[in-house]
This record gives structure tokens, C-alpha cells and sequence, in this order.
């Protein structure tokens, strides 16, 4: 035991399942694939670990009902305040009635709409961030990781409790850097999903929960202790002002997705959530600063090395928006080029190996494998997306194979040849705002700035980080503002 403990302080169990299955995937022959389906076993649990779009899609849509469920984690759990939301939640009425709030509500096209303002405002406000960064630092350098990160913190936050800032900066100060609480904030998120499905050896061997042989429990407290600091002040104060408006009888429109929460009501004229389930919601709400930002960090990264491919992006820009305006979500269908670059990043760069893990809620057959009931099943994003059976030199950034004539591209992939935003009964609700927040982060910052090099630095190191599959180091670049200078000055604070 002392030596599944001592292990499981250093890796984790997507980090040890990823070297086992994915060494070869990350040579430049990839001339032995790899197994497309294995078991493994920790402790009592059946882990099935899968490797192509062809057993994926029996699970995420020819047997999704049976896969539709999750595994049950001290770190899912905490995250979760006990499952009250939906991401995390095992398949049952708990998450039937958060995902039916989610997809009816908060991400209806609807809600979409009306918060469009709000989205282009943050925009607005990335413009001005990184052209008073390169103004205002040595060598005009800018971290994209910061810049990235914090866009699409400020927009979930916009959007969730219309806050940018927990704490408002003085007026005037459009354009301002993220404080410390907001540091704060989308460092806990990151935390969170790097140790989410982890390894965590009480999950194994539940005797072992209290004794936090690997430091998880801490670290998962420490997040949340976080969260909480940060959410419980703004969700009590909304449920107050929502109760007070309810007894005099007073009806506002939602502004946001914490009003939508908040003012549900069930057939008796009751609030349909508890406290503890809109805190859950809230907390799960952060979850997708992720992806967009992984995703445009490594796009322009690869892209920095292919003069080529950043022309081409450049000369679309140049085509559909021009030098006159600021690009905006209405041309995003007409960007065909820069969302295969993004394709091609979900495709090759994932932030973390795996998707979020499904349960078999009976036994089941899988590519004549027999799965037992209570498997976990976990998908991996790089069997898939890197997969030689599926893709031509499967580790080149090349956004032409994307461009299949469609007059549209999307970055969705329902047919799991690289996991992007799943499909089935757990598969994304927020395609259609992910995939704008992706396409205006990136989009905005080539548009906006010719980027460089620093000085010095021939090509970049496209090299994966050790607990996760961001860029090892973050992206920094110099930026150089390529537009009329009235459009960064005349924006939107
Ligand atoms: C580029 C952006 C995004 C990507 C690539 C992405 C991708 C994914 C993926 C791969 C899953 C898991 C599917 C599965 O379990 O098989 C997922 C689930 C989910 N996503 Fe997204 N997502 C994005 C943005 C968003 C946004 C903006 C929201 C909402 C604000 C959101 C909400 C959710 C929820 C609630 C689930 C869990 C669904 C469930 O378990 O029932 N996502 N997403």
C-alpha cells in the first residue's frame, strides 16, 4: 500500500495511463498504435481505457444510455457539494434537473442573444488589454497564457454574476489587469481540473479517505475554501435581493446566469434550487475557461512556427473583416481557416489526455470486449485526435485537412475523430458559446497585433507540460498593433 501511496504523490492515474498507451504517438513514426481498448484495475474498479473514434462512438452514441454516467471521486465530490450539479454528476434525476436548467436556460439560444453585449464588451476590453500590454512592457512582449486565461475568465464571470472583477478597479481604468482575486479565481479553476479525475488512491481504497496519503484532500479544500470566498458573498447577496423583489410582489428581467439560477421557481412558486445546488452550479459554470484558452494558446504557438499557415489566417481576416473594423462573432461563419486551426488544436492539443470519465450503468459489450457493469470508461482525446489509423502525419499542424468544402466549418466532431465537445446524453451544452468565446480570442488577437518572436528565439518549443498537456512553459510573444489606432483607443471599457 505505502507504495501505491508513495507513487500516486508523484503521477496521477491520467499521467501513467497516457506514458503506458501514448509513447509511440509521440514519436514521429507511430508505426505501432496502440491497443485500442485495454482494462486496467485499481483496487475493485474495471478501468477501460480507450483509443479510437470507432469504440468512442459506441460508447458516446450507440450505447450512450448506458455509458451516460460518472465516476464517484473525493475531488468530484467536493467540487460537486455532493453532486448537486451537473458535469459531474452520476447519471440520475439530480443531474437530469441541472442539465434540463442548463440547456433550457442558461445556454438557450435565447440567453445567448441576450447576453451578446456583455461578450462583445470583453471583446472590446481584450483589445485594449494586450495593446496597453505591448505599450506598456519591455519588447512589446505579452503572456498569451495570461492574456487567454483571464479573456475567458472575464467572460464566464461577466456572464455568470456580471462581474469582470470581484472587486471593481477604479473608473477610469479600463483595460485593467486582473487583481489578485481574479488571479486567485482562475488559478483554483485550473487546480481543479488538473486533480478532478486524478489519482487519487482513497478513490481506489476508501479506507484510506481522512489519511490524504497523497495531499489531494488539501489541495481540493484549499481550492474551494477559494470558491467559496470568492462566489458565497455575490450568490447570498442575489438570493437576498430575488427574495426581497418575490415578497413585494416585484418581477425584473434575469441579467445573468446567477439570476436565472436564483429565480427559477418550481409549481409551487418556490425557488427550484437550493443554495447548495446554485453554489455547485456556479462553481461548474468556471470549468470551461479551459478549453477555449488551451486551445487559441496552442494554436498561435504551432502557428508561430508555420509563416505559411499564419499568412493564410491573416490574408482571411484581411478578406472578410479588413483593417477597418473589429472582427466580431457575426463573421465567425465566414473564418473557415482560423476554426480549423482551432480543429486542428483540439485535434493535437488537449489540455488534459482524457475526457471526463463515463460509468457503465450495466454490463455491456464493447467491440466484443465484455465491460461490467460499474466500469469506468475513460475516452482518450490523444488516442483519438493523434490516432495513424484516422490521420495523415498525425503530429502535423495542418488546418487544410479541415477544409472539406464545407461553406461552414464547425468545431464541433460528432464523429469523435478528435474529441472537441463530445456528443450523446453527457456531451457539451455549450457548444454554441464555447465556440464563440475560441473563435473571438483568437480571432481578435490576430487581428489585432502582428506577432513576433522575442528576440533571440528561432522557433518555439511545442513542448506538453509534465502534469497536463498545456504548453509546458507559457506562449510569450511580442505584439504589435496592426490596426488604426482609434480602434483599440474607442472600445468598450
Ligand atoms: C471550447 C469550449 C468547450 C469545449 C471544447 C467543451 C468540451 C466539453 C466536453 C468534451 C465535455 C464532456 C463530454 C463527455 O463527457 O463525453 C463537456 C461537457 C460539458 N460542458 Fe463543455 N466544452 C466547452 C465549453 C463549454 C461551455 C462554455 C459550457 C457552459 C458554460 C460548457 C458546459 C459543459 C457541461 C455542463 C458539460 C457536462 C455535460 C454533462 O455531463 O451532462 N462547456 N464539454
Amino acid at each position: 500500500m505505502s507504495q501505491i501511496a508513495r507513487a500516486s504523490a508523484q503521477t496521477n492515474l491520467q499521467n501513467y495511463i497516457t506514458q503506458i498507451l501514448h509513447t509511440e504517438l509521440n514519436t514521429d513514426a507511430c508505426s505501432s498504435p496502440s491497443p485500442n481498448i485495454m482494462c486496467l484495475r485499481f483496487g475493485s474498479v474495471h478501468v477501460i481505457v480507450v483509443n479510437c473514434p470507432e469504440i468512442a462512438c459506441e460508447i458516446l452514441r450507440k450505447n450512450d444510455a448506458i455509458f451516460a454516467s460518472r465516476p464517484l471521486t473525493f475531488a468530484s465530490d467536493s467540487f460537486s457539494f455532493g453532486y448537486k450539479a451537473s458535469t459531474l454528476s452520476p447519471y440520475g434525476e439530480q443531474w437530469k434537473k441541472m442539465r434540463r436548467v442548463l440547456s433550457s436556460e442558461i445556454l438557450s439560444t435565447a440567453m445567448e442573444r441576450r447576453l451578446h453585449a456583455r461578450r462583445a464588451e470583453e471583446a472590446d476590453h481584450l483589445i485594449r488589454f494586450v495593446y496597453n500590454q505591448c505599450n506598456t512592457t519591455a519588447n512589446n512582449s505579452v503572456d498569451v497564457r495570461h492574456v487567454a486565461r483571464h479573456f475567458c475568465g472575464n467572460i464566464i464571470r461577466r456572464l455568470t454574476f456580471s462581474k469582470r472583477y470581484f472587486v471593481e478597479p477604479p473608473l477610469g481604468s479600463a483595460g485593467a489587469s486582473p487583481g489578485p482575486d481574479e488571479m486567485d479565481h482562475v488559478d483554483a479553476v485550473f487546480t481543479v481540473l488538473n486533480y478532478l479525475y486524478s489519482f487519487c488512491v482513497s478513490d481506489y481504497f476508501p479506507m484510506l479517505r481522512g489519511l490524504d496519503l497523497d495531499g489531494h484532500e488539501k489541495v481540493v479544500h484549499g481550492v474551494m475554501t477559494t470558491i467559496n470566498r470568492l462566489h458565497d458573498p455575490i450568490i447570498k447577496e442575489r438570493i437576498h435581493e430575488w427574495s426581497t423583489l418575490h415578497k413585494h410582489g416585484v418581477k425584473r428581467e434575469v441579467r445573468d446566469f446567477l439570476d436565472v439560477l436564483v429565480s427559477l421557481e418550481d409549481s409551487e412558486g418556490q425557488p427550484l434550487l437550493s443554495l447548495e445546488e446554485i453554489k455547485a452550479q456556479t462553481a461548474e459554470l468556471m470549468f470551461p475557461i479551459v478549453n477555449p484558452s488551451n486551445a487559441v494558446e496552442w494554436a498561435l504557438a504551432e502557428i508561430m512556427n508555420k509563416p505559411q499557415v499564419m499568412e493564410k489566417a491573416m490574408s482571411e481576416l484581411n478578406t472578410v473583416v479588413g483593417k477597418e473594423r473589429l472582427v466580431q462573432e457575426s463573421d465567425i461563419p465566414r473564418l473557415n481557416y482560423l476554426k480549423s486551426c482551432i480543429r486542428e488544436a483540439f485535434r493535437t492539443r488537449p489540455y488534459h489526455p482524457f475526457n471526463i470519465p463515463h460509468v457503465a450503468m450495466k454490463d455491456a459489450t464493447l467491440s466484443d470486449y465484455f465491460i461490467p457493469k460499474d466500469s469506468h470508461v475513460i475516452i482518450s482525446r490523444v488516442g483519438l485526435g493523434r490516432n495513424p489509423n484516422t490521420w495523415d502525419v498525425p503530429l502535423e499542424f495542418q488546418p487544410e485537412r479541415h477544409l472539406s468544402g464545407s461553406s461552414n466549418i464547425v468545431l464541433t466532431e460528432p464523429d469523435l475523430r478528435f474529441m472537441s465537445f463530445g456528443t450523446g446524453r453527457r456531451g457539451c451544452p455549450g457548444v454554441s458559446l464555447g465556440s464563440s468565446v475560441t473563435m473571438m480570442l483568437f480571432a481578435r488577437l490576430l487581428q489585432g497585433f502582428t506577432w513576433t518572436k522575442l528576440p533571440g528565439v528561432q522557433t518555439i518549443e511545442l513542448k506538453e507540460s509534465t502534469t497536463n498537456l498545456a504548453l509546458s512553459e507559457p506562449l510569450i510573444l511580442q505584439a504589435e498593433p496592426r490596426l488604426p489606432v482609434h480602434l483599440y483607443v474607442s472600445v468598450s471599457s
